[in-house]
Formats: C-alpha cells, sequence, structure tokens
C-alpha cells in the first residue's frame, strides 16, 4: 500500500530548478532510500514534502490526502515525522526533555486551549499529562539504549548519540511515517552499526522510513527499495541489488563515490 506519493513534484529557486517533475512513491512499511550526488535535490524533496517549503508544482498526497502546501505543523499532527542534514538540538536541556519536547510539537497548545476555565482542574490533567510525556520519552531512549543517559544535557552525548536523540524526538510525535536526512552523516562504523539496527527496530514497529544517506553500506543493507536523483530528477528506482548494478546510477553516483 502506497503511505506517500508525489506527482510532478517541482520546486523552482529562480532559474535553478531543485526538484524537477518527481514522481516519488512510498511504500507502508518499508525502508525507502533516496539517494544521488550532492545537490541532487534530496533535502529540497523532503523539504517540500514536510511542509518547510512549498512546492512550485505537483502534488503531495499522504494516505490518499493532498497534503500540498500544508504547514509544517500541521503534516506532523497528521503523522509525518523528520529529522535534518544539521544537529538540532536543544543542546542545554537534559537528553529526556528533548524528547518530551517532540511530543509537545504534536500535541501543542491547540488540545490545550480551553482548559484554563478550571484552573485547579486544568493543573492537575497537565501535571498527569506531563507524566505521561516524561514516561513515552523514558520508553523511548530505553528503545535507543540511551536509558543512562537521560538526565546528561543533549550537548555532553556522544555525536552519535546525539543524531540518536533527534531520531528519538521525532519518533515522539508517534509518526506513521518517518524522515531522516543523513542520519549517518560524520558517525563512526559502531555508531553507524547502531543506527542501523535501530532503523531496523522501527521499521518493525510498523513506521514507515524514509532515508537520505551517503553511506552506501548503510543504504544497500537496510532499505528495501530506493529511489535515485540526480540534477532534481529521478534517475531510477528499484531494490538495492537493481540500483547498485543500475548503468545509470553508476555513471551518476555510485561509480563516481568509488573513485
Ligand atoms: N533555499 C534555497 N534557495 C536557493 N537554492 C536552493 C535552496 N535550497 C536548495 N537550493 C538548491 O537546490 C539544489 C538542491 O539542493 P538540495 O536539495 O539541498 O540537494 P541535496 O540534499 O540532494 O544535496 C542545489 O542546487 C541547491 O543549491
Ligand atoms: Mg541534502
Amino acid at each position: 500500500m502506497t503511505i506517500l506519493e508525489t506527482e510532478a513534484l517541482t520546486r523552482a529557486y529562480g532559474g535553478v530548478v531543485a526538484v524537477n517533475k518527481v514522481d516519488f512513491s512510498v511504500e507502508s512499511g518499508l525502508i525507502t532510500g533516496l539517494i544521488g550526488p550532492n545537490g541532487a535535490g534530496k533535502t529540497t524533496l523532503f523539504n517540500n514534502m514536510t511542509g518547510l517549503d512549498i512546492p512550485s508544482g505537483g502534488k503531495v498526497f499522504f494516505n490518499n490526502k493532498d497534503i500540498t502546501g500544508f504547514p509544517a505543523h500541521k503534516i506532523c499532527r497528521m503523522g509525518i515525522a523528520r529529522t535534518f542534514q544539521n544537529i538540532r538540538l536543544f543542546k542545554d536541556l537534559s537528553v529526556v526533555e528533548n524528547v518530551m519536547i517532540g511530543r509537545h510539537f504534536k500535541t501543542g497548545p491547540s488540545e490545550t486551549k480551553g482548559r484554563f476555565v478550571n484552573a485547579l482542574h486544568s493543573y492537575v490533567y497537565l501535571k498527569r499529562e506531563e507524566q505521561e510525556i516524561y514516561e513515552k520519552a523514558d520508553s523511548w531512549l530505553d528503545f535507543f539504549d540511551m536509558g543512562q543517559f537521560k538526565n546528561e544535557l543533549a550537548k555532553n552525548l556522544p555525536y552519535g548519540k546525539q543524531r540518536e536523540l533527534e531520531i528519538a524526538r521525532a519518533l515522539a510525535t508517534e509518526p506513521e511515517l518517518l524522515f531522516l536526512d543523513e542520519p549517518a552523516a560524520g558517525m563512526n562504523p559502531q555508531e553507524t552499526e547502531h543506527l542501523m539496527s535501530i532503523i531496523r527496530k522501527i521499521r518493525d514497529l510498523g513506521i514507515t522510513v524514509v532515508l537520505i544517506e551517503h553511506d552506501m553500506k548503510l543504504v544497500m543493507n537496510i532499505c528495501d527499495t530506493i529511489t535515485v536523483l540526480n540534477y532534481g530528477q529521478k534517475l531510477a528506482e528499484g531494490t538495492p541489488r537493481e540500483i547498485k548494478h543500475n548503468p545509470r546510477v553508476i555513471e551518476a553516483y555510485l561509480g563516481k563515490e568509488e573513485a
């Protein structure tokens, strides 16, 4: 079943067509890789599917609903979460607080509106809700084997754990679909290995994953299907084996990586 689909999605910045009539499709329950050279339009495609940017043309469908041009917070509430190419943590908050903030992104002010009619009732309710958010955040940290770091400041975590903490925060919004932009960037081989097992565990929870990544070992090992972008256009899509042996992909991207 298709969970997300774009139709001729296009984003031009002046004369630069960063994403050019891309038909991208994501199957529910799978790990989909999005690869291609730097500047190919991968992050722009993510931004235009998650409400961080507005397409110049084309459509985005999530569970068959047209979400083209919806704002990021609305898309988040519908069940799509993401991480960014560069770390965006609250470095002076604790690890567990960073995850709790993820949950607040989703429930946020609109659900609390109207509760202040009865201040005491609100206070009790919010305290209980806060406790639930805390417990849920705590269990996500256990999922990442990060429980022992929960009261550390985010900035004191090793680099690989900081990157995983961002994923934990995205998961705290309880998404159906998770977008990861270069999750392994800057990680050492051990950290990448751990990340791979985590991404598989996320998929096994039934959460659909789409990831941009340059680490071909990670991509070829964990992706069920791969889409290749080049100069803003879709160059190929297929299984890791098909992509690895596709002459056009080798020419545009894979061959050059090895050189
Ligand atoms: N906000 C922007 N304004 C102008 N040009 C942009 C903007 N964002 C991306 N681009 C351009 O779009 C192209 C694709 O960029 P990007 O999506 O970041 O590529 P990738 O993630 O594949 O490396 C690049 O040429 C980049 O310079
Ligand atoms: Mg990018």
